[in-house]
């Protein structure tokens, strides 16, 4: 089946401070949204790029991916977002010629992806996983709280989930195609990752290794750390 890539960003990203929308920020001179491109064009399963662009910036995003060359192999599709990411998610999905099989969904926001472990996940899913996301385990211990009523307030601590059986999740995540539409047509809730609606359908989604370079840009040190590795990558 051939693959293509959805990558919502459309958010404004306010958690990194004031300014362009986040997708739109450079990273070493170059705007987060080419480099996430670029990482998804690097593997040669990926045919297709569809990138969801802020609602009145979809026309900025088109000039600046035909600006920056991607491989001959990989074609690219610009489509206007939503208010929430999975909207954003969904109308990219609707954007989706017929003849791709398998999607990936990968944030904008990780610009830094490496192609191995994009290739990991496109590999699962060809294996015949309806769902598959790219996990590491935590350093940090997780507890589960009643959440304060106003900011700053302490916070009573309701559980402490067994570390070793956790896992932070990061993008691509990669689907059979039908399946990840007909879980965005049955779920109506909010959720913070694609792969959730699957396991609500009462599917069984696989985790493969993450990588380090795979987080998330979204506080201003994430973007000191992402022109570390980038400078590190020119070695
Ligand atoms: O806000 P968060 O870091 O979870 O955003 C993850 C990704 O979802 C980002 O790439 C962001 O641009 C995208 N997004 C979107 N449409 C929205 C909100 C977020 O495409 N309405």
């Amino acid at each position: 089946a051939r693959t293509a890539v959805v990558i919502p960003a459309a958010g404004r990203g306010v958690r990194l401070g004031p300014g362009a929308p986040k997708a739109l920020r450079a990273l070493n001179g170059t705007p987060m949204l080419i480099h996430a491109v670029r990482a998804m064009a690097a593997s040669r399963a990926v045919s297709l790029v569809v990138v969801v662009a802020p609602p009145d910036g979809a026309g900025e995003v088109k000039s600046l991916l035909d600006a920056h060359a991607l491989p001959e192999r990989t074609d690219f599709l610009v489509v206007p977002g939503g208010d929430s990411r999975q909207e954003s998610v969904r109308l990219g999905l609707d954007a989706l010629p017929a003849d791709f099989g398998i999607v990936l969904v990968h944030d904008a926001a990780r610009p830094l992806v490496p192609v191995d472990t994009v290739d990991a996940v496109i590999e699962a899913v060809r294996e015949g996983a309806p769902a598959v996301v790219p996990a590491l385990p935590l350093a940090d211990t997780v507890k589960e709280v009643e959440p304060a009523t106003a900011p700053g307030e302490p916070e009573p601590v309701v559980a402490t989930p067994v570390r070793a059986r956790l896992r932070a999740v990061q993008t691509p995540q990669g689907f059979d195609r039908s399946t990840l539409i007909r879980a965005h047509e049955s779920v109506t809730e909010d959720v913070t990752d694609d792969a959730s609606m699957v396991e609500q359908l009462g599917l069984t989604v696989m985790v493969v290794p993450g990588h380090e370079e795979a987080f998330k840009v979204t506080r201003p040190l994430d973007l000191v750390l992402a022109e570390a590795v980038l400078a590190r990558r020119r070695l």
